[in-house]
């Protein structure tokens, strides 16, 4: 399903915004980004640095992660904005995949150009979990 050029602009919009609160004091590269759902909300969310460097979280794990926590799922678009049009890292590729496989993908330059793909095309033939049986899939899967 694809979104309207007016809910586009609105989720470009929102990730650029966000873009302003990144907290990046090593890389000073800002990111930000925003997701909508099929209700028509908005989440966004910024990258968080650490001086320790591996707990940096980035600004699409933010958005996805605190649009879960509030209780948001369905999620139909995301947008990422950067100084350069730089595309997602592999682990926030991995994390549309699990969360909103079907996603639109916007990715922006500080112009406010941008372009148009999709978690598929960014994360082909990914790991999705199918393969996983948890203990509690298991007991309902149990046929004796
Ligand atoms: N970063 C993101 O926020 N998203 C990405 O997809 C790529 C990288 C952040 C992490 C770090 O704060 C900075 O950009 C430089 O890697």
């Amino acid at each position: 399903m694809s979104i309207s050029d007016k809910e586009c602009s609105r989720l470009n919009a929102a990730a650029q915004a966000a873009r302003t609160f990144a907290y990046a004091p090593y890389s000073n590269y800002r990111v930000g980004a925003a997701v909508l759902t099929g209700e028509g909300t908005i989440v966004s969310g910024c990258n968080v640095e650490n001086a320790s460097y591996g707990a940096t979280i980035c600004a699409e794990r933010v958005a996805l992660t605190r649009a879960v926590a509030e209780g948001k799922k369905n999620f139909i678009a995301i947008a990422v904005a950067t100084e350069d049009g730089g595309s997602p890292c592999g682990i926030c590729r991995q994390v549309m995949v699990e969360l909103g496989p079907e996603m639109q993908v916007f990715i922006s330059d500080a112009s406010g150009a941008f372009r148009s793909t999709t978690v598929r095309e960014l994360l082909p033939d990914s790991f999705d979990g199918s393969g996983l049986i948890t203990p509690a899939r298991s007991k309902m899967q149990k046929t004796d």
